[in-house]
This record gives C-alpha cells, structure tokens and sequence, in this order.
C-alpha cells in the first residue's frame, strides 16, 4: 500500500516511482495530460498569455547559481483589469500548470467581476519550470534535487509577484492567493510568511494539519472507507476481505499469472503488492473526486463514481468470486471510456517522482490504516522504516518537524486567532484530505468552510448545470469573503493616504 500523498506530472522512470512505497500523493498517477481535451481546457486557454520568468535558483544564499525558466499564465479576463484592480494569483502545484488552471475554472470565472488579472504560476520542478534545462539535470540527485522545497517554491510567488507588479505599475493592486491541495497548503503559508505581498488567501482542501501527529494518522483511509461505506456496507466488506484473497491467490503456483490474467494487466504482476497499490489507488482517488456530476479530472468518471463502483461490486450474483467483483468496481475507474486494451500498472505520465521527494524530504505526512475502521489492509506508519527509505531512493533523510517550525500547525487555533487574517480554509467531508485540514473557525477573518457532500477542492472547479445547492452557497460565501478582504485594503489604503497627507505638506 501506498502511503505517501499525491500529485503529478512529469515524464519518471519505472525506477524512481517504484522506489518509495508508502506515499500517498494527492492526485497521483493518470492525472492529466492525456485528458486535457475537455472544453473548459479550450475556453480558459483562449484566456491567458504563457510567459516565462528567470527566476533564481537558491533565494535563501548568495551562491552563484544558474537561473532557471518559470512558466507562468496570465489572463486579463475580459480585458476589464486595470492597476489597481485584483490580482488573483493561484499557487501552482506538484504539476503542470496548464492542468491546474484547467481544474480551477472557479478563479477564471470569478475574475471578471472583480476585474482582476489572473496569473497562474508554475511550481519549480514541475511541469517546464526545471531547473539546470532539463528534467533530467534536475531530478539527477540530491544536490540538484535541493532546491525543490516548499520555502523556495514560495519565494519563487513572491518574487514573481513583486516584479510583475513593478512591471506593470501594479504596486497598488491586492493580491489574492488561490491554491488547492498542496496548492492551498501554499496559498496558506504564502499568506502567513509574505502578509505585504497577499491580502489573503483561499486554501482549499490543504491538509495543512497533516503533519506529525497534528491530525490522526488514520483520517485519510478511515474517510475514503467511509465513503464507500456510507453507499453500501457490503461494498465495503468486499472490498475489505479482498486483500487476503488477493495475496492467498497470489502465492499459488501460477497465481501471479492467473492475477495478472483476471485484471487484464499489459505486464505479469511480479508480486501481489503491485496491484494491491493499483487498487488502493484507485479507491483513494474515487474518495477524492467523488463529485456530483460526470468530471474527469484524474480520469473521466460518471457522476457519484462511489456509487457506481459499489452498484458493480453489489450486482453480481451471490457466489461471484471476490475479485471479479473488485475487478469490475475499479474498472469504473481506470476504464469508464472503456478505450483501454490492458491495464499498466507502471503508467505515470505525470512524473510525481518530484513529490516522492519532497515526502522524503519537508512533507512527512504519516499515515496508517486501522483495522477497525479501515477497508485497506492494516498498516501502522513506520518512520524509521520509511527514513532508510528515503536514504536508499534519495540519499536524503526525512526532516519531518521541519514542516511544522516554518509554518506552525500545532495549536493552529490559539497561534492564528492572534497572528493571522484573510485566510478561508475550504474542505469537503468527503475528500479524504480533510482529516488533516483547518474545520473550524479561527478567528472572524480566518474562516473554515466545510461540506459534508464536498469532494476534493471542488469549490476551485468550474460551476456546472448539475452544482447542487450548497456548492453555489459555498462559492459566493467565498466570493463575499474576498470582496469584503479587497474592500478593506482599498479602504485602508485610502484612509492611511489621508491621514499621513497632511504631514508632507
Ligand atoms: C519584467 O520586465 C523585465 C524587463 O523587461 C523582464 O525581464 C521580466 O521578465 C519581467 N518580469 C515579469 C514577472 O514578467
Ligand atoms: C516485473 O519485472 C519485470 C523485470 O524487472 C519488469 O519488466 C515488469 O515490468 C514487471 N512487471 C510489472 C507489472 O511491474
Ligand atoms: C475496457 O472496457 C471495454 C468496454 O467495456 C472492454 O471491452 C475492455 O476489455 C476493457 N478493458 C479492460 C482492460 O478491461
Ligand atoms: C465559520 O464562519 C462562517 C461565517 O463567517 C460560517 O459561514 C461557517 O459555517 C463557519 N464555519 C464553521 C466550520 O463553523
């Protein structure tokens, strides 16, 4: 079982996205490029300009380093913006940047009645902002690999957003980060370390607080098995008692060949695990876009698509073998379009061999799976297991503290009430990330805003004909929200002009 978190893109060898397992990405294997052909894709690239910015190396020495290319799109919707009108600035993620701006249509369509310019930014080591002019160079080793941090990666926003604004004669205009997944997690943290940059942030479904033993280790397995439990608990059975079938199967003669036979694999199972993380995968992932309407953000999914894999796991004939049913139930997920010929195990056209590292390195995000409450195989985090892990692949050694002495976390509450402003932490109970998000209210500016019904930051998606009720209500609370946030800072602006006025003359 996998147990890290997951995200994206890039091109990675079968070596690298073997070697760490235990790693939960956030989004994970077929996300992305090979569905961009969806219409919002279309309309929102019609939208922006691609630009590249040289952006330095190490922000935090003096070394003489090489710049690196970062890519970042910019949209003035609508050709309303003008300085000192918005910025909405979204903070890239673990991926390319053309797939986050095509999943977060909320930010594009939102922009124009605020007239605010949209500018998406790429995170470094990810989609084309690679350091030293390849993938290649900069995913070589640990050295090159040091400077893909979260510190950095912010910094980067920073710095970008500081020269945009010179440059455009925009020093007046409010900022306002978007992010969503690990995206929000940096939209929060960018808004707590650079408050004279952002006037505030949207962090949707950023689990922030997942992070030593801030929120349960459990939260993520326990809530995916609540979903599939809550449509059906002989769903959740079959799916339970699979695991010792599988690997029983496995350990026969043949049982390799015979598994790989029934799941319809392109290449023979080496070992009952490869295909063990297959179908973790494919639940944790349904948990997370499990949406209200047919989407295909990681794949194309009907509507509900829980619902519809438990519907196929529950309407076999009693008697089926356990596996043909586990088999048809995933099949929802990997084969919806019912164009695939044989199943790869091994297909990672997303490259998330940039997140293995940063789990090895800054992201340390514990997670287990208890027998009671859990349909996955039990598992207890095992640190020190997972450190020779990560020195074996990396070289490196986990710094897993390090996350929360730069950015806090623990006692979020009586820190922020105190310190913070202008942050809407946004999670949808459903999503399995949100065990380890902000639920609760902070402070009158530091917001928690929390569906039961809602799925991975669904807010940040582009609204449909099918949005129920309480996701039009979410998005214009967020709406009022940040209109309230840019109010204030034009209020402020001009009432501190006022007042210091009569000084200078
Ligand atoms: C600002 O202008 C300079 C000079 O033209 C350019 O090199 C730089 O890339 C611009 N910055 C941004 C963020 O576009
Ligand atoms: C099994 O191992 C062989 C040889 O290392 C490899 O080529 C093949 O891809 C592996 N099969 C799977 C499903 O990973
Ligand atoms: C995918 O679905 C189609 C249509 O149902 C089916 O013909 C095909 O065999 C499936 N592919 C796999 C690998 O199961
Ligand atoms: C937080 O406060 C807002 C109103 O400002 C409210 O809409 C929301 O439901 C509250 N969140 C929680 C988790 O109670």
């Amino acid at each position: 079982m996998k147990l890290f978190l997951v995200l994206l893109i890039l091109l990675v060898t079968a070596a690298e996205s073997a070697s760490i397992p235990h790693v939960r990405r956030f989004l994970g294997h077929f996300a992305g490029s090979r569905l961009r052909n969806n219409a919002g894709a279309a309309l929102h690239a019609a939208q922006y300009e691609t630009r590249y910015f040289r952006q330095r190396l190490d922000h935090f020495s003096f070394a003489e380093l090489p710049d690196f290319n970062q890519r970042y799109l910019v949209g003035n919707t609508a050709g309303l913006w003008t300085p000192p009108a918005p910025i909405f600035f979204y903070c890239g993620n673990e991926g390319d940047i053309e797939w986050f701006s095509e999943n977060t249509g909320f930010v594009w369509e939102i922009a124009p009645s605020f007239s605010a310019l949209v500018v998406f930014a790429e995170h470094r080591y990810y989609g084309l902002s690679m350091p030293f002019g390849s993938k290649e160079e900069a995913y070589k080793d640990a050295k090159s690999l040091s400077y893909l941090t979260t510190e950095q990666a912010i910094a980067d926003f920073a710095t970008l957003i500081t020269d945009l604004k010179r440059n455009m004669s925009a020093e007046d205009s409010p900022v306002v980060l978007f992010g969503g997944s690990y995206g929000g997690m940096l939209a929060a943290w960018m808004r707590l370390k650079y408050p004279h940059i952002a006037i505030g942030a949207l962090a949707s479904s950023a689990p922030i607080l997942q992070f030593e033993n801030i929120s349960p280790p459990e939260s993520f397995y326990d809530i995916v098995s609540s979903d599939f439990k809550r449509e059906s608990m002989n769903c959740f059975d079959v799916i339970k008692n699979s695991w010792d079938v599988l690997e029983a199967q496995g350990k026969y003669g043949d049982g390799l060949i015979s598994l790989s036979g029934k799941f319809r694999l392109c290449k023979d199972l080496n070992n009952t695990e490869q295909l063990s993380d297959w179908l973790d995968s494919a639940y944790s992932y349904l948990a997370m876009v499990d949406y209200p309407y047919a989407s295909s953000f990681l794949m194309p999914l009907p509507a509900y698509p829980i619902k519809e894999v438990c519907k196929k796991i529950d309407g076999f004939p009693d008697g089926t073998d356990i596996l043909d049913r586990v088999f048809a139930g995933v099949s929802i997920y990997y084969n919806y379009t019912g164009s695939v010929d044989c199943f790869d195990l091994e297909d990672d056209p997303h490259g998330m061999s940039g997140w293995d590292w940063q789990a090895c390195t800054e992201m340390v995000m514990p997670m287990s799976s208890r027998k009671e409450s859990s349909m996955f195989p039990p598992y207890e985090f095992d640190y020190p297991a997972f450190a020779d892990e990560c020195i074996q692949s990396y070289g490196v050694r986990p710094r897993p503290t390090w996350v929360t002495t730069e950015f806090g976390g623990h006692d979020i509450s009586t820190v922020l009430k105190k310190f913070g402003s202008n942050i809407i932490f946004s999670n949808g109970l459903l999503d399995p990330w949100s065990g380890g998000g902000v639920l609760q209210n902070i402070s009158h500016s530091i917001i928690a805003l929390v569906t039961k019904l809602g799925a991975h930051h669904i807010d940040l998606r582009s609204s449909t004909a099918d949005d129920p009720k309480w996701l039009v209500e979410l998005r214009e609370t967020e709406i009022k929200l940040i209109k309230g946030w840019i109010n204030d800072y034009y209020q402020d602006k001009a009432f501190t002009a006022y007042s210091i006025f009569p000084l200078f003359i």
